[in-house]
């Protein structure tokens, strides 16, 4: 065994204290997805007070997280949800969010889908193609004429600048307008709303400052245009070192928007940035070996359980409690044979015991969403840490789950 480097150089520490951490794991289990409320409160907080500029609606995009506990405390802070599928909107509507404070911005619904958001009562859609505006105005007269929606929605259009966003499949060109306009006319609808989105990850703050004017100039050439949902995107410093400067971001947009001759409704909906730092998951030691210098350490969950570089990209920093000050070169893999079951790969760790408990930090955003029963291993149960006090908000899945709609 060979220390690479001084503990100090690099690890994080973890986020909760080990007392913590052993009665979190006693009670509920091992692997655990765990959830500060406090962080989660404090990263809504500083988002919210970025932007000054009064018509302001954060909508939490809850395609990173759908854990219904976490969206009630967004609700609860006065956010609104940001829907990327019909899914989304079920799972808010049992939240509790009102369909008017949720915001559908998605591609290829079918008809009976488009009639299920409508009939739920969705105001504000944002669609990504002519088809879609066709379909849903469609859909709309007919529930209309039947008498079974209230509320004409608000329609907007996904934005495509290649020139913004290089190659993207999503959403409509500016030349497509005014053919929009008068789908939505047709139907005795307005196109009132643009929806431009960075990408996600995009953790320069730059890369969305410098994109206003030309976004806002779009919006201009809608006659009834009422709102501007900017997305969406915003990065998370996994790696620490430079944030995205909410605060930087939220007075450009506020000082370009305040110029407009008339006030529009600015909505923003951020995942990743809000969900991603208030989570961590909780796996144990299950084996250790060591292959020359680097050391091998297997853990009881795996790469189906969240996503990680090894399957989807990205990095999640992996830390211990362990406080020796010697650090070795690890892999640390899953609880499975395949090739690519990697939670983290040439991390800096002490040399780790069987039963020890590792860290993987910053795990609330496309984690527990994007894990999947690949490789067989039920899922994790999630807990809610708040005012030091814990409970349950997912339930551990047992092997029966593997079996669940199988026809045999
Ligand atoms: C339209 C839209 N808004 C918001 C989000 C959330 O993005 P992020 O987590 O990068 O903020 C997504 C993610 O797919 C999206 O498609």
């Amino acid at each position: 065994m060979f220390a690479l480097t001084d503990r100090t150089s690099t690890l994080k520490q973890p986020p909760f204290t080990f007392a913590i951490t052993e009665e979190l794991l006693a009670t509920y289990g091992s692997p655990l997805y765990v959830y500060q409320s406090d962080v989660l409160r404090r990263t809504i907080a500083r988002i919210t007070n970025a932007i000054s500029y009064p018509q302001t609606q954060f909508c939490f995009a809850s395609v990173t997280n759908g854990n219904i506990a976490l969206l009630q405390i967004f609700q609860a802070c006065g956010w609104g949800l940001h829907a990327n599928t019909p899914g989304d909107i079920y799972l808010g509507i049992k939240a509790g969010f009102a369909p008017k404070n949720i915001v559908y911005s998605g591609s290829n619904l079918h008809r009976s889908e488009m009639e299920q958001v409508l009939r739920w009562g969705v105001t504000t859609l944002n669609l990504d193609s002519l088809s879609q505006l066709q379909l849903c105005c469609e859909v709309y007269q007919f529930l209309r004429e039947n008498q079974q929606v209230l509320a004409p929605p608000r329609l907007g259009l996904r934005l495509n600048l290649p020139e913004l966003t290089g190659d993207s499949r999503i959403g409509v060109r500016s030349t497509e307008f005014l053919e929009a306009i008068s789908i939505a006319k047709a139907a005795g609808l307005k196109l009132s709303g643009l929806h431009f989105y960075r990408g996600t990850g995009t953790n320069s703050t730059a890369a969305f400052t410098q994109v206003i004017d030309t976004v806002i100039a779009i919006c201009q050439q809608l006659p009834d245009w009422e709102y501007l949902d900017f997305g969406g995107g915003f990065g998370y410093p996994y790696r620490g070192g430079t944030a995205f400067d909410w605060e930087l971001f939220g007075a450009e947009l506020t000082d370009r928007i305040n110029q407009l001759d008339r006030p529009i409704e600015l909505i923003i909906e951020p995942g990743r940035s809000a969900v991603a730092g208030c989570a961590t998951l909780l796996a144990r030691v299950v084996s250790t070996k060591w292959q020359e210098a680097k050391q091998i350490v297997g853990v009881d969950t795996t790469v189906a359980n969240i996503s990680v570089p090894s399957v989807h990209g990205g990095y999640r920093e992996i830390c211990t409690w362990n406080c020796q000050d010697s650090l070795h070169l690890t892999d640390v893999c899953g609880n499975t044979t395949y090739s690519r079951d990697y939670l983290g790969k040439n991390c800096q760790l002490p040399a780790l015991a069987v039963g020890e408990i590792l860290a993987i930090l910053d795990v609330g955003a496309y984690g527990y969403a994007m894990s999947s029963h690949f490789l067989h291993r039920p899922r994790p149960a999630e807990v809610l840490l708040e005012n030091s006090q814990h409970r349950l908000i997912r339930r551990r899945e047992d092997y029966r789950i593997l079996l669940a709609n199988q026809v045999f």
